[in-house]
Parts: C-alpha cells; structure tokens; sequence
C-alpha cells in the first residue's frame, strides 16, 4: 500500500545564472595576422566574428569559474557558505590533476571541507551532463544549493599556425554558472535531461596528448612510444617534434553528425514531457558553429525568435557556452518567468544532451 505521508520530489530550478568572458576581444582579423585565414572564410563556415581571450598569467579556467559563480550566487541572493554541492565542468583544467572544481573553490574562499566538488568532463555536452546530475541530487533531497559551473580557457592550449587554422578559429574562453536549488511550485523547473554517448569516433575531436593511452588506441610508434617496461611519462619527445600536442578534428564528421544528434535530442525531451516544437519560447544551443545552430532551426521547423545564437561574439566555448547564451538571453528579455526554455548540446566524445526547462 502507499505510505499517504509519501511526498512529491521536488524539481530543480534555475536560481541563479552569472557568466564571465575576459576582456580581451579578438578578432577574426587579428586571427589573420598569425596564419594563412581570412574573416570572410571564418564568418561564412562558423558565424563567428570574435571571440575572447584570456590575458596569459592573469587568469585561470578556475578563477574565470569563481568570478562566473559569484555572479549567479548574487543573481540568486545566496550566500557562498550555504553552497552545497559544486560540479565543474571543463575540457582544458588548471592542472591534469586536482581538478578544477576545488581550485574554484579554493578562489571562492570555501575550502571548510564541508562540500564536496566534481569534476565532470564531457566537453561541449559537460553543462548538460552536470544539470542531470544535480537534477538528481536535488530532487532526492541531499543538496539545495548546487553551484554548476562551466569554463573553458582554450586560448592557452591552441595552435596559431597555419595548421591549427581549422579548429583554432572556432574557439574562444569564458565562463558560464548557474545555482540549481529544489522548487515545490508545480510544473515549474528542469522537466527533463536527457544525456548520452558514443566512444565509437572518440578521436574525431579530441585533445589526445599528453595522456596515459601510451599510443594505445592509435599505435605506439605514431607516438613515438619506447619499449620500455614502465611509463616513460606522458608526453615524448616525437609529440613535441611533430606538433601532437594540440586538439584535432575532422570538422565534416562533427557537423554531419552534429546536425543528426541535436534535433534528435530535443525531440526526446520534447516527447518525454510531451510539448511540441511550437511551445518552446527559446532553444538555447551549445554554440557549436552558427551553421550546425541553423541546420537545427530548419530541420526542426524553429522560428528566428525561438532560437539564440551568440557565437558570433564569443566564438565555441565549450561547456561555458550553454551558460552564457543563457545569462545573455535572460539579459536580452529573449525569455523570462513561465517560459519554455530547452537546452540542447552535442559534443566530443561523441556527447550529446538535451533540457528542457520551464522557468
Ligand atoms: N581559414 C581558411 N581556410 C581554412 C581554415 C581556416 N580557418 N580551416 C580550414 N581551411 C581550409 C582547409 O585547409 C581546406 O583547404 P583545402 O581545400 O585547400 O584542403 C578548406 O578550407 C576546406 O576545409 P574543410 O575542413 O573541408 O572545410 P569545411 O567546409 O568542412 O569547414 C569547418 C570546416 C568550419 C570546421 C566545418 O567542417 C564545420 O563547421 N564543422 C563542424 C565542426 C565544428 O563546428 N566544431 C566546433 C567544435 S565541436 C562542437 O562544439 C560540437
């Protein structure tokens, strides 16, 4: 029989959103004066007109998720001693390891002990991923004030030569957070997540090196690995010698896959909370690439207010890129209180995520 004291879980709502991007604009132009690229060919493939980058020593993918947190933390009125819970999503950490979430929390002075921070990866789909996870503790009860952040200082890790061109244009550094707390009012918060994966083509977009595969996966020589009987550490001398030390990608596979995976997903939230395309106010993208964000609009018959796109001025940046679109949209009045809004992202890995969420 069911208990009748038996209570509703509650959901999870968006209390609080802060982004931060440095102050550093570059642009398309600028991008040209260092290898063989052209503005035109940048904006027609990508949309992006600019992007920013961190000013090298002054920052941290740590510290640019402290200042993004604090600024949802003021969004919601809270405190940072009644933060519970910290995940922290990021592709380019302070350091291989700790992680990056108990550097931010160090920077936020929270460091008692008391919390815990998680580090998730999942690249462009970590700040969906991370929304599921506190989604979960939240509605379970274990934690009321969730901090979520994503950053990503890719301009450290970037190659400007003429050989990075095809990945180096696209991305840019920033922070997004949110603060996740229970609602009981009905109807309202994340109504859904929707998280998956797929390691079949994980090297299609990838940052493989320095790592412990030890040439593993794709042959030892084509790494310049010895036959030595432990590790010779993870990063070799051929790696330096032949430029391996940056991310790769085969940008047509992305995109054809990419154009697949995000209509794919919104149509799973939409169906599991059963809306249509035609009541969500806002989709708020991963900000891959203009052109994949159009591809969605069109296959999913989305009108230009429905959709936001701002990666024209902040190029990809990766898991911070659903966080700020968001932050900017609330700012715009694009959506407010008792809108429709869904979250979609695919990324490396293949990774891919949707949420939908009624503010
Ligand atoms: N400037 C000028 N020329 C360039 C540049 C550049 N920055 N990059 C590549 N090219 C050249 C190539 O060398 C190639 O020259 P070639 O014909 O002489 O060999 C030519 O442009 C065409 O290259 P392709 O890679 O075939 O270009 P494509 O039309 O596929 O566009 C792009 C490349 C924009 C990356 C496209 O594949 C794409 O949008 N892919 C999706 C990937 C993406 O958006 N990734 C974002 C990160 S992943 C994520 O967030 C989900």
């Amino acid at each position: 029989m069911l208990n009748k004291k038996y209570k509703k879980m509650p959901n999870t709502k968006i209390a609080g959103m802060g982004f931060y991007v440095p102050d550093n604009v570059v642009s398309n132009f600028d991008l040209e004066k260092l290898m063989d690229t052209s503005d035109a060919w940048i904006q027609e493939r990508s949309g992006i007109v600019e992007r920013r980058y961190v000013k090298k020593f002054e920052e941290t993918t740590s510290t640019m998720g402290a200042k993004a947190a604090i600024k949802a933390l003021e969004f919601a009125g809270v405190d940072k001693e009644d933060v519970d819970f910290i995940i922290f999503a990021t592709l380019s950490p302070d350091y291989f390891f700790p992680g990056s979430g108990v550097l931010m929390q160090r920077e936020l002075g929270i460091s008692s002990g008391e919390i815990p921070a998680l580090d998730i990866r999942n690249q462009c789909s970590g700040f969906v991923y991370g929304l599921e996870i506190a989604d979960q503790f939240i509605k379970t009860g274990k934690y009321k004030n969730i901090l979520l952040v994503g950053s990503e200082y890719h301009s450290m890790g970037l190659d400007f030569s003429t050989e990075g061109r095809n990945v180096t244009v696209l991305f840019g550094d920033g922070a997004g957070a949110v603060l996740l707390q229970p609602t009981e009012e009905e109807g309202k918060g994340i109504l859904t997540t929707h998280i998956h994966s797929d390691g079949t083509n994980a090297e299609v977009l990838s940052f493989i090196n320095p790592g412990a595969h030890g040439g593993y996966h794709l042959g030892k020589e084509t790494f310049g690995y010895q036959d030595t009987p432990y590790g010779e550490g993870f990063i070799t001398e051929k790696m330096f010698n032949e430029k391996m030390l940056f991310p790769q990608m085969d940008g047509q596979t992305v995109f054809k896959t990419a154009v697949r995976k995000f209509p794919e997903v919104i149509i799973e939230a939409l169906k599991t909370a059963r809306k249509t395309p035609d009541q969500i106010n806002l989709v708020i993208p991963h900000q891959a690439n203009l052109r994949i964000s159009q591809f969605v609009q069109k296959i999913l018959k989305l009108r230009d207010d429905q959709m936001f796109n701002n990666i024209q001025k902040y190029g990809n940046t990766t898991s911070a890129s659903i966080p700020i679109a968001m932050c900017e949209a609330w700012e715009e009045k694009r959506f407010g209180d008792g809108d429709l809004v869904c979250l979609a992202a695919f990324g490396s890995g293949f990774t891919w995520g949707s949420a939908l969420i009624q503010f």
